[in-house]
Parts: C-alpha cells; structure tokens; sequence
C-alpha cells in the first residue's frame, strides 16, 4: 500500500515512523516532510502544500491513504477535495473541522449539545466585548474565533490585559478574519489533559491519554507555547474520569455532530480542564492529533497504525481493536533560540549516534542544506522515549538530549512533573 501524509512536524514524523512498521504499508510519501524525514530512506518528500496540487499527486501516484497531520488543510477542505475524487482519506471534512476552525462554533456546538465547558459570549464589535469584560472581570479568556497558529488565546490574569487583547483582535485586526470575531470565556482552573478518540463517523476508538506542557518554562511558567513535551499516559485522567469524559464528551460530541448532520470522521481531540473536585471541561477541541503528545502516543502503540486509519477512512473501525504497551512514553521538545516570539532559524545541528533503547528523536522544524540538517522552524525536535516508569522515561530522553547539540537550543528539564507527584 502506498500512504501519503500531510504535514512537516513532529507529529508528522511519528505518524510516518509508525505506519513504517506495517507490514502492509510498501511506501510512504509526506508532503512537505521535514530535515528528519528527508535524511530516512524509507520516507519521500514531497514539497507540496497547495492541496489540490497534492490531490493531483495522489491520483498520479495511486496513493491507498492519505492521512491528515495539521488542521490547515483541514480547514481547507482537503478532506472533501479528495473524496470528490474518489481518493481515501483519513480526517474531517471542512465543516466538520470548524470544530477546530471556528471557536464560536465550537462553543455554540459544545451549548447546544449540553457538553461541558466554560460560559462564554461571542463578540464582533469591541465595545460590547469591554463592556462584558467590565462585568466579568478578570481572570478571563479571550479568545479568537479563527486559527490563528496557536497564538489566538489570551488568558488574561488582569482587566487591562483583556481590554488590550479585545483591542489587539477587534480594533486593530492584528489576527485578520481568524480574529473578526471573539469568544470570551470564564477562566477554568485544574490539570489538562489531552483525550483523542479515532473516528469513522459511528465507531469510536479511543487512544491512550496524554498531557501536554504548554509553557515555555519550568514549572509551567512563561509564554503559551505549541508544546514543549507531553507524556502518556496521565494518571490525572483515572478510571472514573476517563468515564465521565467518554459520557460527558466524547459520545455527546459524535452523536452530536451526526445528528446535526455533519459526521465527524478523523481524530477528534478534547482538550480537558479536569478540577479538583473531579469535574471535567472541555477547553477546545482540535480535529487532529496533539503536537508533541502524538510522539509519546505512537511510541506505546502496539497495532497497527495503518490497519486502523486504512479501516477508519472505509468507515470499518467496529473490527479494529487496539494494544498499548503497558509503560510511558515521554517526549521533550527543543525549541530554537526566541521561540515562540521569534525563534532563529538556519544554525546547524549535530546529531551523535546514541544506543539508548526505545527511544526516538522525531523531527519538526529542521531541514536538509547543503548536506546539512539546519534548524527551520520554532520547535525544532521531540526527543521521544519509553520507561518503566515516568521517571525511567524521563531519565532516558534527558541522556538521548546529551546527544544533540544546536546554538541557543531551549527544552524545559521537568517535562512529566505533574506524574511523577501523582505517584
Ligand atoms: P485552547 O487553544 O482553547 O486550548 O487554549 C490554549 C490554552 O489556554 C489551554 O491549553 C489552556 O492552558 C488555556 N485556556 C484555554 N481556555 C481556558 C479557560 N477557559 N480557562 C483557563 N485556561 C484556559
Ligand atoms: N499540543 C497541543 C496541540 O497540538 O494543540
């Protein structure tokens, strides 16, 4: 079988790295890829983003599956596009993927449904949205409506603060149309955690859990960021809350997509707030798979990835069960120097040849020069590996971490804190 994947980042590379262990699955095509997909020879590159350009390609190439990374093709359309032609396709169509592309919908979807998550009020006109925040009052959220590259969420701790990210969205159109409208929503406090589900439109396959660390710095500090590590499982999500998410969630959210008439196909991810006192909330969802959690997630998974996706997009999932490996899997990301404001690009990196077992370096923002793998992007690497325990797992990354060497590189030292005063 010959498998096409969307997308040029971590996530992307283990996806990849993953379907590479099927027996089934004869080449692997990435369009875009990056430095690390390029440098193995089981994947090809294929420097494509424009999506009907790679509709065209896999009708040329006779691609069985291809299989969406990033929410922007996504939002595009992709999925559609390619099913207009009769080509196999893993993910959401367009409409189904505004749960992702439009927060407002989101909320409206998550209201309607009776699905647990934040009060909110939507606003296009800026007077109405500081008049809300003068009632409301800080700590609040805002948020814009729109994808806005992980970038379109305030957690403002004071009035000012909100008022400005009003302003910044509303006023001065800094996102464009992503931030033509504003949702604006409590501030919930507790742990997340990060839930994916896979999709045929009837069946749901739920994946291990995961949790993200969105900081910069140590101890959750400093700038929201993409991710900067994520482990699985996390023990925040027991055997009672994995429960209430799956009732209270998950199933509301796919009966209620298909009942307004837009099945949900792909992967589905809940990002949860879960309180002290056992509530849980859904804070957003996304139509695709976390970036870095994937990592950690493909590197417990013991079936085949391409089996499930390949029976996923035939609407087949009902015969498919799926194994784990019973340890953690932990993965820290590095990022380059001024990441996420402004992360510097092109320096070399050096990668020494290590034995550690079980252990992965995915690739993101790097690519391949002039004989040279260079730095390309904010995040850079998720340095990925497998344990016994949390803190085997964590152990092994930080010695695989003693190995790679690029200038100004920055990667938090206490990624899987949370488990590990869990246990
Ligand atoms: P989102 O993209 O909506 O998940 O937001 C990004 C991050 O902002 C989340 O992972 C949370 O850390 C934070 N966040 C979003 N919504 C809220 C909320 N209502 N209360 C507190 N923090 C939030
Ligand atoms: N790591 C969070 C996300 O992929 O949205």
């Amino acid at each position: 079988m010959k498998v096409l994947v969307i997308g040029s980042g971590g996530r992307e590379h283990a996806i990849a790295w993953k379907l590479s262990q099927s027996s089934q699955v004869k080449s692997i095509f990435i369009a875009p890829g990056n430095g690390g997909t390029h440098l193995n020879p089981k994947f090809k590159n294929i420097n494509l983003t424009d999506i009907t350009l790679i509709a065209d390609f896999a009708i040329k190439e006779t691609i069985d599956l291809t299989i969406v990374g990033p929410e922007l093709p996504l939002s595009e359309g992709i999925v559609d596009l390619f099913r207009s032609k009769n080509l196999n396709i893993f993910g959401p169509s367009q409409r189904a993927a505004q749960l992702e592309s439009s927060k407002d919908f989101a909320k409206d979807f998550m209201y309607r449904h009776n699905i647990p998550t934040a009060k909110y009020k939507t606003f296009k006109t800026p007077d109405e949205a500081h008049q809300y925040i003068n009632e409301q009052r800080a700590p609040i959220v805002i948020k814009a409506d729109g994808l806005a590259s992980g970038k379109g969420v305030i957690v403002a701790m004071t009035d000012k603060e909100a008022h400005d990210a009003v302003d910044f969205m509303l006023v001065d159109n800094k996102f464009g149309d992503a931030g033509a409208k504003v949702v604006i929503e409590e501030f919930l406090q507790g742990e997340e955690a990060s839930f994916m589900v896979v999709c045929d439109g009837k069946t749901i396959l739920p994946l291990a859990t995961s949790q993200d660390h969105k900081r910069l710095l140590d101890q959750d500090m400093g700038p929201n960021t993409g991710g900067m590590g994520a482990y699985s499982p996390a023990p925040v999500v027991t055997k009672e809350i994995y429960t209430k998410v799956m009732d209270e969630i998950i199933y509301p959210t796919i009966n209620g997509m298909a009942k307004d008439g837009i099945p949900f196909t792909g992967f589905l991810y809940a990002g949860l707030m879960i309180t002290k006192s056992g509530e849980v909330k859904t804070l957003e969802y996304n139509c695709r798979m976390g970036d870095p959690e994937t990592q950690p997630i493909l590197m417990r998974l013991k079936s085949d990835l391409f089996e499930i996706l390949y029976n996923a997009a035939l609407g087949q999932l009902n015969s498919i069960k799926i194994e784990w490996d019973a340890r953690t899997a932990l993965a820290v990301v590095l990022a380059s120097a001024g990441y996420p404001e402004n992360p510097k690009l092109q320096d070399e990196i050096y990668i020494e040849d290590h034995l550690i077992s079980d252990s992965y370096i995915f690739h993101a923002g790097t690519i391949y020069k002039d004989n040279k793998l260079l730095t390309s992007g904010g995040r850079v690497l998720a340095v990925t590996a497998l344990g016994n325990s949390v803190k085997e797992a964590q152990s092994k990354v930080y010695e695989v971490i003693n190995t790679v060497k690029f200038n100004g590189a920055q990667y938090r030292k206490d990624i899987g804190y949370r488990a590990l005063n869990n246990n």
